[in-house]
């Protein structure tokens, strides 16, 4: 037992995990306490955990005499997890040291240390590609000898490679298939120090793509609050900080915003304690160490509420608005951000498909965001149609309020031979809206997340022009004749449409009109529930579901209140329900079912072993260590399918985790299940 994860939001989680001196939740900042001469004590501002240096108490006699003596717990007073470092650090900065791998790791065993780590080698960032192979050999075998030696010691081996991401891939799948305890991610120092965030995204990438699910990482070195949402939202779960005391000793005060010299301060830059009962002046008038003491605690009490406010966005499924807002308060943040568009399709993942908050858009960097990329993916799982009316945004949900908006229009032919005749145009038609962020909303699913739950400027801005012209334009080669409003053609200028290369416009037209020849007046959307609720059982669930859950005649029970679909029952038996939140389809037995004899089996599908197999068919959750296999395409949240080895359908519920992680925890829930008893 070391490891589970109780919430999560893009490829950040909220963890908890065991060590011998007890539990805490992650992610968490573990501050550095000196084990000589620390004199705040980091208990009182909320560590819950705290790093101290191993090598700095076997060199110094009188301290290796008392540790070996009481213990580190002892030492330090903190009755709480302790991870020491090894002197890998030391070994970076003075290039030399007086101890072995063998001998660091058994010292850190005897002195009681919760989590321990070898004497890897810190390869810095940009060296020749000789040298990072060579020295990461090293950091390897010693993390082997390190496995050989520890006894009871948890023990975190460190991810290296300097910036080839080959090598942090390589070192990371290799030490991860190892089974150590917890992941550090080393040697990236240098790039905080130098604002190279843009590269940390890749060294992180590179890194966590490769490194187990079930098991902590440990970004080294990473102390300033700027960085740790960023950091969390890659799926980093321990940062540690110096930086709190390192920073106090320059005058320097940290905010999640930046860093602030006290030099120039007129006022304090937050509400903690310190900034509540002095002023700048107050501390610049100050003897340098208890200057330095109060500095110090405000830059913990501001790290700690950082870390605070990190796993509330987590809960809340904010976490990447608050990144791209982290990301604004420096250029290079802002850098780093972008790059990490790069890792959507990764992140997409291990992001929830369902959230409890709306999408915010926050500017051109939110179009890389996982949930954009997983509609834009999924719209194509919806029925095939001939002809596609394109309409501007109006009040959300769209199909209630897209009426009004319709007016008078008029089609113009914009692109092809021939206009065709307006019966013909509307028959077989799927209407969609067009809007900043989602590109292209069919009508049928307009209520579904975050369909429905997004807010974004009504002022477009040109990078959100150009993705939704680009992905308008890959839609709309789906389609025979499109209409468009010309409000669209206007809002994201798209006056000139790009077709599929290659698409024969004369065998195969796609005819592009104008909402301006053809008046459409008499023209009515008339959603039907029940192709509604077919596209949307296919969006969720996949093409050809709808079908499968609903073939014959349905009955739609529509809340009293809201007029919105709630459940659908055949002759008298439940099917599934139209979650009111975020109009996802939750199953009910006889849906699961069918869902179950529809899909070809992994897809969708949890097993559990012979063990767990009576405990889920009551309805018992179903814990990680009893799966033997699932779909790796299940994302956190979806509805899933409960099944033993023979594919029997036992019980059906909602993931708590991801494909991957499922595969890969033996600790914690990974399906909440809904109902057994099939
Ligand atoms: N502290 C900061 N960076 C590192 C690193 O790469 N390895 C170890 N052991 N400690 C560190
Ligand atoms: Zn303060």
């Amino acid at each position: 037992m070391n490891f589970e994860i109780k919430n999560k939001d893009a490829m950040g989680r909220i963890g908890i995990l065991t060590t011998p001196h007890g539990k805490i939740r992650t992610p968490a900042l573990m501050p550095v306490v000196h084990p000589g001469k620390q004199t705040i004590d980091v208990k009182e501002y909320g560590a819950e955990i705290v790093i101290t240096n191993a090598y700095i108490m076997y060199k110094n006699e009188d301290l290796r005499a008392k540790v070996l003596e009481e213990g580190v717990h002892e030492l330090i007073d903190f009755p709480g997890p302790i991870v020491t470092d090894s002197g890998s650090f030391q070994l970076s900065e003075y290039g030399d040291i007086d101890v072995n791998n063998q001998e660091i790791i058994e010292f850190q065993a005897l002195i009681g240390t919760d989590i321990g780590t070898s004497l890897d080698i810190p390869t810095p960032p940009f060296v020749k590609r000789e040298r990072a192979e060579k020295e990461l050999e090293i950091t390897i075998e010693r993390a082997i000898e390190s496995l050989e030696v520890r006894g009871d010691l948890m023990l975190n081996s460190v991810v290296q490679g300097s910036t080839f991401a080959d090598l942090r891939s390589k070192c990371a799948e290799t030490i991860g298939a190892m089974g150590f305890d917890v992941y550090p991610i080393g040697a990236v120092v240098p790039l905080m120090e130098s604002y190279r965030y843009s590269e940390l995204v890749d060294v992180v990438m590179a890194s966590v793509k490769n490194l187990p699910d079930s098991k902590p990482r440990h970004l080294m070195g990473a102390g300033h609050p700027m960085v740790f949402a960023l950091a969390v939202s890659m799926g980093c779960d321990l940062f540690d900080s110096a930086a709190y005391i390192l920073y106090a000793q320059d005058d320097r005060l940290m905010m999640p915003t930046g860093t602030f010299k006290l030099a120039n301060l007129v006022e304090m830059p937050c509400s903690c304690p310190v900034c509540i009962n002095y002023t700048p002046e107050d501390l610049r008038s100050m003897k340098k160490n208890d200057r330095m003491k109060l500095i110090a605690e405000h830059n913990l009490h501001i790290s700690f509420a950082e870390i605070r406010k990190i796993k509330q966005s987590i809960v809340d499924g904010t976490l990447m608005e608050l990144v791209e807002q982290r990301c604004r308060v420096h250029p290079y943040l802002l850098d780093a951000l972008r790059n990490l568009k790069k890792y959507t399709s990764l992140i997409e993942e291990y992001d929830p498909s369902s959230k409890n908050s709306a999408f915010f858009y926050s500017g051109p960097e939110s179009l890389a965001r996982a949930e954009i990329q997983r509609h834009l993916s999924r719209i194509d799982r919806l029925p095939k149609k001939k002809n596609l009316l394109l309409l501007p945004r109006s009040r959300k949900p769209y199909s209630k309020h897209i009426r009004n908006d319709l007016g008078k229009f008029y089609t113009k032919h914009i692109q092809g031979d021939s206009i065709v005749d307006p019966d013909e145009l509307f028959n077989d038609l799927q209407v969609a809206v067009v809007d900043v962020p989602f590109a292209v909303i069919p009508l049928e699913i307009d209520e579904v997340y975050p369909l429905a739950q997004n807010e974004a400027p009504i002022i477009t801005d040109e990078d959100s022009k150009k993705f939704i012209k680009e992905e308008l334009e890959k839609y709309m080669n789906g389609f025979d004749n499109v209409v468009i409003s010309s409000k669209i053609l206007d809002r994201f200028d798209m006056y000139t449409i790009e077709l599929e290369p290659g698409r024969d416009l004369s065998e195969n037209p796609v005819r592009v009109y104008s909402l301006e020849e053809y008046e459409l007046d008499s023209f009515k959307i008339d959603l039907d529930d029940r192709e509604k609720i077919n596209c949307i059982a296919d969006y969720q669930f996949g093409a050809g579901s709808g079908k499968a859950l609903f073939p014959g005649e349905v009955k739609i029970v529509k809340s009293r209140k809201t007029g919105k679909i709630r459940h659908i029952y055949e002759e008298d038996v439940l099917i599934a329900t139209l979650r009111a939140t975020d109009s996802v389809f939750v199953l009910d037995r006889d849906g699961a079912r069918r869902l179950h004899s529809h899909i070809d089996y992994p897809e969708k599908r949890v097993v559990v072993n012979a063990d767990a197999d009576p405990f889920a068919r009551e309805g018992k959750s179903i814990f990680a260590k009893f799966v033997i296999d699932c779909d790796i395409n299940i994302r956190t949240n979806d509805e899933v399918l409960i099944v033993n080895e023979k594919d029997e359908l036992l019980a059906f519920g909602k993931s708590i985790l991801c494909g991957h992680e499922i595969m890969d925890f033996n600790t914690g829930q990974a399906v909440k299940t809904r109902k057994g008893g099939i």
